[in-house]
């Protein structure tokens, strides 16, 4: 190797190193994190794929996949959901405004509820576990995308992909989830 290419590769490994360290990052950016489980979960919840209708229609809908690798779907996962309900209180007594889902063979899940209201300080959210054999649970929650209340709550520190878009079709509101494992 002549030396002026020696020491320019020289120069250049630092730059490298940060690189790799950033595309080491990149690939982590896929899993969901976790956010506290709140107060107000209950076990047992039953599996039905409509949570709740009594308030504004929401339709939620996405894929889980493995982290590890960021592209592995994970089939017959469940996910528990629980949020509050159109008045802003949780049922502590029985399972209103909670359930169970379950992914299907290509890792897909849909659920429709109701878009929950914010409650005290608190923004609109939806709470949710993620249950599968091989992995470790994942207690997280939901947020949307132009709530002004994110900023005076810890749902600020919320990663973008927590905190989804709705659109409306058919007079009814959609958003798209994936979850990483
Ligand atoms: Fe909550």
């Amino acid at each position: 190797m002549e030396r002026k290419s020696f020491l320019a590769s020289f120069l250049l490994l630092p730059f490298a190193r940060i690189f790799e360290r950033q595309r080491v990052d990149i690939a982590k950016e896929c899993k969901t994190q976790r956010d506290a489980e709140g107060p107000y979960y209950k076990e047992g919840a039953p599996l039905k794929p409509v949570i709740e209708t009594d308030g504004e229609a929401l339709t939620i809908s996405g894929t889980i996949f493995k982290a590890s690798d960021c592209s592995m779907p994970v089939s017959n996962a469940i996910i528990d959901i629980w949020h509050c309900n159109s008045h802003g209180v949780y049922d502590n007594d029985g399972f209103k405004c909670r359930g169970l889902v379950k992914s299907d063979d290509k890792g897909r899940y849909t659920f429709k509820t109701i878009f929950p209201p914010s409650y005290g300080s608190r923004p609109r959210h939806i709470h949710f576990k993620v249950r599968a054999t091989g992995f470790a649970e994942l207690t997280s929650q939901i947020y949307f995308r132009g709530d002004p209340q994110i900023q005076n709550d810890f749902a600020r520190k919320a990663e973008t992909s927590r905190v989804i878009s709705l659109f409306k079709k058919e007079n009814i509101l959609h958003g798209d989830f994936d979850i990483y494992i």
